[in-house]
């Protein structure tokens, strides 16, 4: 961590020639120094969506309009619904529509939806175009932001299509976050609340003691929370970028929370929200192994709900909800022959990917579910 100017903090992500900062500060938006040595272009596109652009578009435009001559906007259809072949597709009919070429630099405005669709589409034009990443959302500049990782979802399964691709910067504007609604505050809490567990205790504690400044948005524990959760995800993703290993542990509360998401249908449920509950029925599957007692399963529980999040998973299906959270786990993509692999915890701070007998998770799920 190293200070560029007196309100704006760097994390280093580490990844040889593909190595980049995240800034962080409030008001970025409106300093020159976040938008200096961005890759030169006649052209820019800026691809939010219809909640964002009419919040920081304009902003964002006058920013950068000293380093482009040309500034484009793309703006998307809100939500996780839209995180599809066909959105993304607006995204490659402007670029071809506006004649963009292989300098072009795309700005990806919004939370993680327009962030992981934009990366992918960066990725995928022309080959290749460089992106940057401007999050907006708690979770987003937590977590979807930072990594490389970007994707479209299938309705067979969360964010099946895609590919790593990182972006040449991040500004983490937490000046942004102020417009943002208290579900969605809540919903980037459990991901900030996920690198306590798998990371770092001492983080976990520090959460349990500023949770209702991290809820009402204090600015010197918000930009700790911002700092230490782009510390610890750029520590993983510096030593396993492709998720050989080590950058599975990111996924904790995933393999239950994208069943949630995808069982549901996208979008009923926040992404923020699968992960908490899906982070509790994973210690709770973690507990009934032998890995960690139970007084760590009821101190998440208790974070969570400080947080504002659901504790029960919902009900997908009646007749068999088990089976069929075990149907969409089957297809998470750390699934190896059909066997459903768990991030669980090992141990206070310490996070391990393996499987557990079905009959095991059957019983979580029935127990953790509404
Ligand atoms: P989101 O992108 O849907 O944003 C949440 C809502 O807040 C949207 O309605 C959005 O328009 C609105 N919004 C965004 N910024 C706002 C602001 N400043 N003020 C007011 N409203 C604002 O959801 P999200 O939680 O940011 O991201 C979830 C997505 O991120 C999921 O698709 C998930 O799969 C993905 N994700 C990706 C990674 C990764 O590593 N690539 C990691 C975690 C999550
Ligand atoms: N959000 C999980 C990862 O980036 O690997």
């Amino acid at each position: 961590m190293s200070e560029s100017t007196p309100s704006q903090e760097l994390v280093s992500i580490a990844l040889d020639e593909r190595s980049y900062d995240i800034h962080i500060g409030r008001g970025l938006l409106q300093q020159a120094a976040t938008w200096a040595g961005l890759p030169k272009a006649k052209t820019a596109v800026i691809v939010t969506n219809d909640t964002i652009a009419p919040l920081y578009e304009a902003a964002l435009r006058l920013a950068i309009g000293a380093h482009y001559p040309q500034i484009h906007s793309v703006v998307l259809p809100d939500g996780e619904a839209h995180k599809d072949w066909q959105t993304l597709n607006l995204i490659f009919d402007a670029l071809l529509g506006h004649g963009c070429d292989r300098k072009t630099v795309l700005f990806a405005l919004g939370g993680g939806v327009v962030g992981d669709m934009t990366g992918f589409a960066a990725a995928s034009y022309m080959r290749g175009v460089p992106f940057v990443q401007v999050p907006t959302t708690l979770l987003a500049q937590v977590d979807s932001s930072v990594g490389g990782k970007t994707a479209i979802n299938h309705p067979l399964g969360k964010n099946m299509i895609g590919a790593f691709y990182q972006p040449c910067r991040v500004v983490c504007d937490l000046a942004t976050l102020k417009t943002l609604p208290e579900r969605e505050m809540s919903a980037g809490l459990a991901e900030v609340i996920k690198y306590g567990p798998i990371a770092d205790m001492d983080f976990l504690a520090w959460i349990e003691a500023h949770i209702g400044d991290l809820v009402g948005q204090e600015p010197q524990a918000l930009a700790h929370a911002v700092k230490r959760s782009c510390q610890i995800k750029a520590g993983v993703v510096g030593q396993d970028e492709r998720e050989a290993g080590l950058r599975a542990i990111l996924n904790f509360g995933h393999t239950f929370g994208h069943a949630i998401e995808a069982g549901l249908g996208f979008g009923v449920w926040l992404h923020g929200e699968a992960v908490g509950c899906g982070m509790l029925m994973a210690a709770e599957l973690s507990h009934r192994l032998g890995k960690v007692d139970a007084a760590f399963v009821a101190r998440l529980k208790a974070l969570l709900l400080r947080a504002g999040l659901p504790v029960r998973g919902p009900v997908i299906d009646a007749q068999d909800n088990a089976g069929h959270y075990m149907a969409h786990m089957r297809l998470d993509k750390k699934s190896v022959g059909g066997d459903i692999q768990f991030v669980l915890i090992d141990g206070p701070g310490r996070a391990v990917v393996c499987g557990a007998p079905d009959a095991l998770v059957r019983d979580v799920i029935n127990a953790c579910c509404a």
